[in-house]
């Protein structure tokens, strides 16, 4: 008889949406037996410890965000093409931009995004941000509870981005809806009647976005789509419309439902760890460390998508050129070899800002800046208004609803007490 202890692995599955809800107890015993671990399910590698992921993300020469060059393997290769026939044949098909070039094409996209997205345009946007929050906390407060998604980790950023798109606040719904739509295909797996209606609602993004940059061309605007349209110079021809949109697809997928999320998740903790609130309250100083291990510990964007551009050994295994890869961002952020206790939420952890949940490398987020101004705002005012924030119904079980790349909470219902 074999010595060897029998392997953990196959007690689990990703398809199980309880593990996919709550997967920390497999991405341990991954990272203790299969660090590279090939999804019997999907084919691909999902890679979970810290360095690995880090080496994923930062070799774009090996592993390439180029995930047309393996469009074949994608999960729903079919529903795919299917889609992007809609969207050429009734508007305009995803061409490849930014987070889905590698360099030197993918620095022309982010030098000109950079440009937009920078430390002073954040804080020049922090009294905006501030009002935003309080008018959705005035229209909540006095009535003791809310549903905390719908209510406010929805439209917050939501309402942001979309005034730095120069769009109408009063679209919000709308404009959830569309990136619902456009987030659709990288995260579930759809029927055909789903991926045509849902094209359908990413055409309707598409031409209502076409009207505006043909607005901003002729009337520039102090907003990112003005700054998009007219960004051309030595270095760089305009932006093509097929350009244009699919930059606006990848900042409103980009800014949403990971906002939304991660303003989710930190109130959920609060709640889970009521003390905090009022530590955080007394001292709002802690808020950033907060927010830091707030994203090490749930991170929003559980993992993204690599293809390998040869055959490449990682963690003793061998990855096949041509495979698809996905970085675990949050599987990296529990990995006990960078974190002490890594399942231990630790406001005093001293590495919490090491954490990889807005990635690492040339694609590091965008708009981690004002992510982080949103989360920090959110958090401060959310326990300086309200005390003795509390679940009104449970949660769902499981808590999150399924997605692979994504943990989104859909409802939340809070009763609280004004402060
Ligand atoms: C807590 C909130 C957020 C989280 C957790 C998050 C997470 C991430 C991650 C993990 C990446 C790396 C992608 C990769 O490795 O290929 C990324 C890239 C990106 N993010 Fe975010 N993000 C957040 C907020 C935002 C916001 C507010 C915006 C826009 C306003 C944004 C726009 C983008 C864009 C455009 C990229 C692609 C950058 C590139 O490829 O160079 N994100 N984000």
């Amino acid at each position: 008889m074999s010595n060897q202890p029998a392997s953990r692995v196959a007690n689990y599955s990703f398809m199980d949406p309880n593990v996919m809800s709550d997967p920390y107890e497999f991405y341990e015993v991954l990272q203790q037996e299969q660090p590279v671990y090939l999804m019997p399910e999907t084919g691909m590698y999902m890679v979970t410890r810290y360095d690995s992921v880090r080496q994923v993300l930062t070799q774009p020469d090996v592993f390439s965000n180029d995930t047309s060059l393996a469009a074949d393997k994608s999960l729903q290769s079919e529903h795919a093409q299917k889609y992007q026939s809609i969207l050429e044949e009734k508007g305009w098909g995803h061409v490849q931009t930014l987070q889905r070039t590698d360099p030197p094409e993918h620095s022309r996209y982010r030098k000109l995004l950079d440009r937009v997205f920078t430390a002073s345009r954040v804080k020049e946007l922090g009294p905006s941000v501030d009002n935003i929050s309080d008018e959705l906390i005035d229209h909540f407060v006095d009535r003791g509870s809310c549903e905390f998604v719908s209510e406010y980790a929805m439209p917050f950023p939501g309402i942001v981005i979309a005034e730095q798109l120069g769009l109408d606040r009063s679209k919000i719904t709308t404009f959830k809806r569309w990136g619902d739509a456009m987030l659709s295909m990288a995260t579930r797996i759809m029927s055909e009647e789903e991926v045509i209606a849902t094209a359908e609602i990413e055409l309707e993004a598409q031409h209502f976005l076409a009207d505006i940059f043909e607005d901003r061309r002729a009337n520039p605007q102090p907003d990112l789509i003005s700054a998009l349209v007219h960004a051309h110079g030595d270095d760089m021809a305009p932006l093509t419309m097929h350009e244009l949109q699919n930059l606006m697809h990848q900042l409103i997928t980009g800014g949403f439902e990971t906002t939304q999320s991660a303003i989710s998740h930190a109130i959920w903790l609060l709640v889970r760890q009521p003390e905090l609130q009022d530590q955080l309250h007394s001292d709002p100083a802690k808020i950033k460390k907060f927010v830091e291990e707030s994203l090490r510990w749930e991170s929003p964007v559980q993992g993204l998508f690599r293809v390998t551009k040869s055959d490449v050994e990682l963690d003793g295994t061998m990855i096949p050129a041509g495979s698809f890869v996905i970085a675990r961002y949050a599987a990296a952020n529990r990995d006990a070899d960078k974190f002490e206790c890594p399942h231990q939420f630790d406001l005093s952890r001293k590495n919490a800002g090491a954490h990889l949940a807005f990635g690492s490398g040339p694609h590091f987020c965008v708009g981690a800046m004002l992510a982080r101004r949103e989360m920090t705002t959110a958090v401060g005012d959310l326990t300086r208004r309200l005390k003795n924030i509390r679940l009104a119904q449970p949660l769902p079980d499981p808590v999150h609803e399924f997605s692979i790349a994504f943990s989104p909470i859909a409802k939340m219902e809070l009763q609280f007490e004004k402060r």
